[in-house]
């Protein structure tokens, strides 16, 4: 009997068009997200499983089906697996970091100029036929040569981030737990430090219990007075209510944000703000990139399935996670 797979949402087609070469493959149609009772029904006959950012699987959930085998989470972030469970079930878990580097890079500078330049408050202004006359005052951002970008987790998306800014001119600072030989200009700083002095900061560490809400209401309150910040990481890494207070009372001067504590729901207060660009957690939502996260997990699930060696493991041989491993391949 052939082996079974759940893809747990519509992916590019390029994952079925893989997998059902040799596995049964199931797509569920159902709206994520979804509960952990929604999973285990849906794993319930699976061998493997592609699954999304937002699926919680839980020690519940990873034990539920004792024929899982693996699991290809459709995101570099594995912030929604349980990984000790998986470790102690024997279920290997791949991800897809390096295929959605760029596409998560381009749309941090996007956000980046944009909130800066105050690019949605013009595109507003103009719907609303407010645009009466050329204002030398109007809707005034920065110039970015010479500002400078602290950028938290310098893994791959962040060193992208990193030399997209040199292009534009920009000064980089980053603070990582590990310091290492990056191949272009850019000094590590204590986190306090990197905030005290950035004009822009931008986030790309993955979300794990030391990081969750590393940009607290004390971190956001050494922020420069017209610095901004980007988030395309995972929003528990900002503390969203202390983020609306600081925006509020012009503590700083913007934010923009790709992702969020409770996706889908927004911090309310947020929304009502000018200072804010709001998207809908598309860092890696280009067809490319899309379509290679289908490809490498496809694939990656197809080798554990045939008892080979995935090319991209969350967990080391050993099953344990290495230090540093994620934040390198965030
Ligand atoms: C990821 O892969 O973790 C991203 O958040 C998806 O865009």
């Amino acid at each position: 009997m052939k082996q079974s797979v759940v893809i747990t949402a519509a992916l590019p087609g390029e994952a079925t068009r893989i997998l059902s070469r040799k596995y049964e493959v199931t797509s569920h149609p159902t709206e994520p997200p979804r509960s952990e009772d929604e999973l285990i029904t849906i794993l319930a006959e699976a061998d493997g499983a592609i699954t999304l950012l937002t699926d919680p699987l839980s020690r519940r959930v990873l034990s539920s089906n004792p024929n899982l085998r693996v699991i290809g989470n459709y995101a570099v972030g594995v912030n929604n697996i349980d990984l000790e469970a998986a470790r102690e079930l024997g279920i290997v878990v791949t991800h897809t970091p390096g295929v959605l580097t760029d596409a998560t890079a381009d749309l941090t500078l996007a956000l980046l100029l944009a909130i800066n330049r105050r690019l949605l408050e013009g595109d507003r202004l103009v719907r609303n036929g407010e645009f009466r006359f050329w204002d030398p005052l109007m809707l005034l951002g920065a110039s970015l040569q010479g500002k400078r970008l602290g950028i938290v987790g310098m893994g791959r998306i962040g060193s992208a981030v990193a030399r997209r800014a040199l292009a534009f001119g920009m000064e980089v600072v980053y603070h990582s737990r590990s310091s290492r030989d990056l191949g272009f200009p850019a000094d590590r700083l204590e986190l306090d430090d990197l905030l005290r002095t950035s004009d822009f900061v931008s986030i790309h560490t993955p979300l794990t219990p030391e990081t969750h809400h590393l940009i607290d209401r004390q971190a956001l309150a050494l922020m420069k007075r017209d610095a901004c910040i980007v988030n395309t990481s995972r929003g528990p890494v900002i503390d969203e209510k202390a983020l609306a207070e600081t925006l509020e009372n012009g503590t700083i001067r913007g934010a923009a944000l790709d992702v969020y504590e409770e996706e889908p729901e927004v911090e309310v207060r947020l929304l009502g703000l000018d200072n804010v660009i709001l998207l809908p957690h598309l860092g890696s939502a280009t067809v490319e990139a899309r379509t290679e996260m289908a490809r490498t997990v496809a694939e990656d699930v197809t080798a554990v399935l045939e008892g080979g060696r995935p090319r991209f493991p969350v967990l080391s041989p050993d099953g344990s996670p290495e230090p540093g491993e994620l934040e390198e391949n965030q």
